[in-house]
């Protein structure tokens, strides 16, 4: 029977996926996108629709969390040099000072 340890070590090492958080990240667009034109459309009758609008509003911050997180992890992969961001070229930011 195998321990945790040899288990672990059998595993191929987690890589980052690029194409995975691109899927994630347009998929959250499109959230994003329907749910700010509803909330775009409450306030033609913001007197009547506020509460749908506080709604809308809080149902706004877990997508828009999310593409925050997602755009900052590329971001993040793409200027520490992820090759599978670069094609090769590796990019890293320079510190001038
Ligand atoms: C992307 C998100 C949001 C957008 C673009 C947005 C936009 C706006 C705009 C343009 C107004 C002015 C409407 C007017 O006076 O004719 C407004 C009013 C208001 N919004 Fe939002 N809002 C958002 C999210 C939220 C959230 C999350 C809340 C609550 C937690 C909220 C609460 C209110 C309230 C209380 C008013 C005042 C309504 C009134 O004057 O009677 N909004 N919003």
């Amino acid at each position: 029977m195998k321990t945790r340890e040899t288990q672990i070590r059998a595993e191929p090492a987690r890589r980052a996926d690029p194409a995975g958080n691109e899927r994630l990240t347009a998929m959250t667009g499109a959230v994003l996108l329907v749910l700010f034109a509803a909330e775009c459309l409450t306030l033609l009758n913001i007197g009547n629709l506020l509460t749908l609008h506080v709604f809308l509003g809080m149902l706004l911050l877990g997508p828009a969390g999310l593409k925050t997180g997602s755009t900052l992890w590329r971001f993040t992969r793409y200027y520490t040099g992820c090759r599978r961001l670069t094609c090769g070229r590796g990019r890293r930011l320079r510190c001038s000072g």
